[in-house]
């Protein structure tokens, strides 16, 4: 039985549209997926829209619209989006969905059930945006929003609590067994601090509000909106596929994928609402930082320094925004983008060290041997070099260490284009006598090329399926990516530019 590995990505709000921060995260997921099913692991990879709560009811009525007629206009650009970025995941998911809604009401049944839900007063300062009340030690001054910076409200009304505070131990043990359950490490450390701090009691329900899940005990409340988006990753396995269920296949989670806006409800709440209702919790949550405006401050549309994905694609193209992304910014961390550092990056390694390097290895081979790949043994040296290459890729992607693995597989990018210069093919070519060392040039770059780009595949899918079979050797699983003792005798066929030069 193949190894499953089920990744998500929060669900968005829909009471926006897609922006770049959104594709981020979605992008990194899409390259974990794709990976694991080149090892042939038994992948599912969900994303989807967070539909319910107090943002996109106001959002609605500022519109002039019902909360569902915004859900619905706002829920198709987000799956729209998902083609454009080259996205493969295996289902989209809408917490307006009629299934996750009744599977909602069936799993917090049983977290009240199990005695762990009591009516309360609730009063403490609210922020309408996050749809989440704020403790006082993250108020910032002026009881603004951490996130926001928007002044909060002061809100009390009676619902329902979840016993937050009851699972103080069961969540130190989690993390005490478990210390790659929030990675990177100072994610880790900041939930730890958060729980050590002592666990409040959190309102699990809404009285004022009816865009929501129906509370089954108790129906003039609907639950929390995070309560219902967080159990999306659960809940999706039950109708993904009519007629099957899914969830004995794939849950527990392998890698929940997050910004770290959102960290407290992941590594917090989420655990504690699983263990509530009986139910495994997820491998491992990782937390992303950032993606910032080029100077270094949040993007904002009133700062003018927001980065548009469908700009970049349509002027670069999507594998270039996949690729920019994850190279520029270290996954896992905060990291200035701008149009400039992508132009930057096109051109000296997406055109340059890669695109190139494809192009003149095929036009050599095409010139010097009819496009008849050598049969002869490949550069030891070189083959050395590479050997270790896909296990330290794989290593460092089943941590979603994205960005190192990249940065590995682009030390031999540039390893090929040294060896181009060193070995001068086109001096070989000029005398006869070198005719064996051609051979073995031409077999090592045919080699060299065609082994990274089944690497590179989850990170820029498009370029790579087109050189591959320019290559003579669409193969693009994991085993695919041995760099082999001998060239193949492929044949192979000159490409227009993967990465074009751009008129500017
Ligand atoms: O929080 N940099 O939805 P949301 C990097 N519905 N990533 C960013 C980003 C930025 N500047 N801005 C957004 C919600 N993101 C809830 C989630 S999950 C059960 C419910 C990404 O539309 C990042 O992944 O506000 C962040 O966590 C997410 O978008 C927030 O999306
Ligand atoms: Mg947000």
């Amino acid at each position: 039985m193949a190894m499953s590995f089920y990744v998500t990505t929060p669900i968005y709000y829909v009471n926006a549209q897609p922006h770049l921060g959104h594709a981020y995260t979605t992008i990194a997921a899409d390259v974990l997926a794709r990976h694991m099913r080149q090892r042939g692991a038994d992948v599912f990879f969900l994303t989807g829209t967070d539909e319910h709560g107090e943002p996109v009811a106001d959002a609605a009525r500022a519109q002039g619209l019902e909360p569902q007629q915004l859900a619905d206009r706002n829920a198709a650009r987000f799956q729209a989006l998902m083609p454009q970025l080259s996205i493969s995941n295996d289902f989209f998911i809408r917490t307006s969905d009629a299934q996750h809604k009744a599977k909602v009401q069936e799993v917090l049944q049983r977290v009240y059930d199990n005695g762990h839900v009591y009516k309360g007063l609730y009063e403490g300062w609210y922020c309408p945006r996050c749809a989440d009340f704020k403790v006082e030690n993250e108020i910032l001054e002026g009881n603004r929003c951490p996130i926001h910076e928007i002044e909060l409200t002061r809100e009390s009304e009676e619902n329902y609590f979840f016993r937050l505070s009851a699972f103080q131990p069961k969540l130190e043990q989690l993390y005490a067994e478990r210390p790659d359950f929030v990675v990177p490490a100072r994610h880790y450390n900041e939930a730890s601090a958060f729980i050590a701090q002592g666990l409040q009691d959190i309102s699990l329900s809404r009285a004022r509000l009816s865009w929501g899940v129906p509370v089954p005990w108790d129906p003039t409340h609907v639950f929390y909106v995070w309560f219902d988006a967080l159990l999306n990753y659960y809940t999706a396995l039950s109708y993904a596929r009519p007629g099957e269920d899914l969830t004995g296949r794939y849950w527990p989670a392998t890698f929940h994928i997050i910004g770290k806006d959102i960290l407290k409800f992941h590594t917090i709440f989420w655990p504690a609402l699983l263990i509530a209702a009986d139910l495994p919790v997820p491998e491992h949550v990782f937390v992303h930082g950032f993606l910032l405006g080029a100077d270094g401050r949040k993007m904002s549309k009133s700062l003018g320094n927001v980065l548009d994905p469908f700009e970049v694609m349509q002027q670069f193209g999507t594998d270039a925004l996949r690729f920019y992304l994850l190279r520029d910014v270290a996954f896992g961390g905060d990291g200035a983008v701008g149009m400039d550092a992508v132009t930057a990056r096109y051109d000296a390694e997406l055109a340059n060290e890669y695109g190139n390097l494809a192009s003149r290895t095929l036009a050599m081979i095409a010139r010097y041997r009819d496009g008849a790949v050598p049969s002869v043994a490949t550069d030891p040296a070189l083959l050395a070099e590479f050997a270790e290459l896909p296990r330290e890729v794989a290593e460092m992607l089943d941590r979603a260490e994205a960005t190192q693995a990249l940065e590995l597989i682009w030390q031999r990018v540039r390893r090929l284009n040294r060896y181009v210069e060193e070995r001068a093919p086109w001096q070989l070519a000029r005398e006869p006598s070198e005719a064996d060392q051609l051979d073995q040039t031409l077999a090592s770059l045919h080699e060299g090329v065609r082994a990274l780009t089944v690497l590179l595949h989850p990170y820029i899918p498009g370029a790579t399926d087109t050189l591959l079979v320019a290559c003579g050797a669409p193969a693009r699983d994991y085993g695919a990516a041995a760099f082999a003792a001998a060239g193949s005798g492929a044949r192979v066929h000159t490409i227009a530019p993967l990465f074009p030069k751009r008129d500017r």
